[in-house]
């Protein structure tokens, strides 16, 4: 199995960022998080961060035909990228979302999520560990769906 895995805008920055909210550990730690839990969980992961709206829809429609599944943390675009929402729609593969905070406990404008709408799950509020729960999610989602 082959997973996207998609962050986006300013979580290049993890580490300098707001460490209060988003921990101390930069964008490499996350990285190297990402593919030790996929290689525990016996999935290849492809990792891409972006700070642009088109590249990150660009890289979902490509993930078409490619990719099994797509971990997505669309950063801010979460709660403003309609054009992320209908790219996940578009080649309807699979995908969780994942926030390092817990969006729901912030602001009122961190409370839509259009990304989340093409989403099959959710994770907030468990830092690093929500990328791995993501991935474990999915692997056992699509081995269900391959009974
Ligand atoms: C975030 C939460 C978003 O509201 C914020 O804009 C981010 C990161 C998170 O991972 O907690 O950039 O997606």
């Amino acid at each position: 199995m082959k997973f996207l895995v998609l962050n986006g805008p300013n979580l290049n920055m993890l580490g300098l960022r707001e460490p209060a909210i988003y921990g101390a550990q930069n964008y490499d730690a996350l990285v190297a998080f990402i593919e030790k839990s996929a290689a525990e969980a016996g999935v290849e992961t492809v990792c891409y961060q972006s700070n642009s709206e088109g590249d990150l829809v660009t890289k979902i429609q490509q993930a078409y035909g490619v990719f099994d599944g797509i971990v997505i943390n669309p950063a801010a675009y979460t709660h403003t990228s309609i054009a992320i929402l209908d790219a996940l729609k578009a080649v309807q593969i699979p995908a969780v979302e994942v926030h390092i905070s817990d969006v729901a406990a912030r602001e009122a404008f961190r409370q839509v999520s259009y990304a989340g709408m093409a989403c099959v799950k959710t994770y907030k509020g468990l830092g690093f560990n929500g990328y791995r729960e993501a991935i474990l999610f999915l692997k056992n989602y699509l081995s269900a769906g391959t009974e």
